[in-house]
């Protein structure tokens, strides 16, 4: 069975992760895209309060047929300390039921734990079973750094292993 690797990324950071976890892992990758407008100054205000709020989102691809995979990575920045609000939807859009996850977040400085928690919480519910999860500091980092940061994380919690003895 593949790994996959979902993630969504507002300003890229998230999505250097999931690309070294794809290149890594051999993983398929999937980026969620948001059709809100989160790019100018209104909607960053907008961000925090749909963050905080756990509000759903527009997204794409709306539909996702996960049966070809046993081992799903799912990647979200942290936004006031939450899963942003394209990873809150695909959690409650997507069929998990079954499924191995291992969740990755990251953030400026602080926020991760708690926002992965709250991820945890949702998949369980949902069914999804959270073996792994872990989260990357971003501030003042360029992509190798955080490249590098990933590459850490992959040795330190054995990613590489099959899937299968995860
Ligand atoms: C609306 C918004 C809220 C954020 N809230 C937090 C936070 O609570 N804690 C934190 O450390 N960083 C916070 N950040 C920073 C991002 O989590 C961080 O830059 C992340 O790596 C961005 O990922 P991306 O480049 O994949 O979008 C926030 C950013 C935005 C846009």
């Amino acid at each position: 069975m593949k790994n996959l690797i979902i993630y969504y990324s507002k300003s890229g950071n998230t999505e250097i992760v999931a690309k070294t976890l794809s290149s890594q892992l051999s993983g398929d990758l999937i980026k969620i895209r948001d059709y809100k407008e989160r790019n100018n100054f209104k909607s960053k205000i907008t961000s925090v309060i749909d963050a905080f709020r756990e509000s759903k989102t527009k997204i794409s691809p709306e539909k996702l047929d996960l049966s070809d995979y046993d081992l799903i990575y799912v990647g979200t920045p942290v936004w006031v300390a939450n899963p942003v609000p394209a990873i809150i939807t695909a959690i409650d859009t997507y069929n998990f039921k079954g499924k191995k996850i291992i969740l990755f977040a990251t953030m400026r400085t602080v926020g991760g734990n708690k926002a992965i928690q709250r991820m945890e919480e949702k998949f369980q519910a949902r069914g999804g079973r959270v073996i792994k999860s872990f989260t990357i500091k971003t501030q003042q980092k360029n992509t190798s750094q955080i490249t590098g940061d990933t590459f850490s994380v992959i040795n330190a919690l054995n990613l590489e292993s099959n899937s299968d003895t995860l």
